[in-house]
Parts: C-alpha cells; sequence; structure tokens
C-alpha cells in the first residue's frame, strides 16, 4: 500500500535530518535512511565510517539496528536519503540484513535532484538468502560432514 504524503515527508525528514549527522570524513558520502514501522514508527541512521574503513556501518543498517533495539521488527518502507544529484540505491549488504526482517518492504530513494527510485526489496534483492534456508541445515545425526 502506498503510504501517504505525510509518511513520506516525515520519513524524508527522518532520513535527511539522519544524513546531517553521518560521519563519513573518508568518503564524504552522507546517507540517512528512516524505516517506517507498521504502527507508524519512525526509525532513523546514518552512515558511520572508521579509519579501519572496513569497518564503516551503512545508514540502512544504522536504521534497523534502531528499530530492532526499540523493540520494533516489522517496517512498510525504507526511504533513503543523499544530497547528490541522483538517487542512491542500497547497497547488497543492506539489501540482505533489511530483508531479514521485511523482505516485501517498499524502498526510496530520493536526493536533492527531481528523481526518485521507488522498487520493491523483491526486485532489489531477488531469490534472497533467509531465515527459511537455515531450515535446511543437517540436523544433529546428519552432521558426519562437519567433523572434521
Ligand atoms: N553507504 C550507505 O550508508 N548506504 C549504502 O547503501 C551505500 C553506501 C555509505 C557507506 C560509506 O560510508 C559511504 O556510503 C560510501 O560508500
Amino acid at each position: 500500500m502506498p503510504i501517504s504524503e505525510s509518511q513520506f515527508a516525515a520519513l524524508k525528514q527522518g532520513a535527511v535530518d539522519a544524513s546531517r549527522h553521518a560521519w563519513c570524513p573518508y568518503s564524504k558520502f552522507a546517507v540517512g535512511a528512516a524505516l517506517l514501522a507498521t504502527d507508524g514508527q519512525i526509525f532513523a541512521g546514518c552512515n558511520v565510517e572508521n579509519a579501519s574503513h572496513g569497518l564503516t556501518i551503512c545508514a540502512e543498517r544504522n536504521a534497523v539496528g534502531q528499530a530492532i533495539s526499540a523493540g520494533c521488527r516489522d517496517f512498510t518502507t525504507l526511504l533513503i536519503f543523499t544530497a547528490t544529484d541522483k538517487p542512491t540505491a542500497p547497497c547488497g549488504a543492506c539489501r540482505q540484513v533489511v530483508t531479514e526482517f521485511a523482505p516485501d518492504i517498499e524502498v526510496i530513494s530520493v536526493c536533492d535532484g527531481p528523481e526518485n527510485i521507488q522498487v520493491s526489496m523483491r526486485d532489489l534483492l531477488p531469490r534472497s538468502f533467509g531465515p527459511h534456508n537455515l531450515d535446511d541445515a543437517p540436523k544433529p545425526d546428519q552432521t558426519s560432514a562437519l567433523d572434521n
């Protein structure tokens, strides 16, 4: 179901505000992300870089961390803001982390330019790995392949 104009405005504001707190001295690429929960709450995050570059955490994953830490796990929409001319789609790692909780979430990317991206997570990450795959893990009496 499409979100209302006021929900869109609140989500965008949350993402823009979070992007202003981004810690991105290395890339200079500030990202803000905001998740809309089914109960109407909004959880936002920014990217947090590190001098050990591989430890950087993206804005989307920080927004997920905020929501899960507050006890919220059901989401309808993820909005990503970058102060760029073109909108930014979420990276692969963030697609995977968001899919854990919301495989059908709608993803909207907005920027300073006129262009938006609006796409379902199912289209961004088709045939994803998820909790269901772990159902196929070997049972305790079938673990001989793991013994060595
Ligand atoms: N980044 C995000 O926050 N989200 C994405 O989906 C893509 C990349 C951040 C990570 C890093 O701080 C900067 O953007 C450049 O890659």
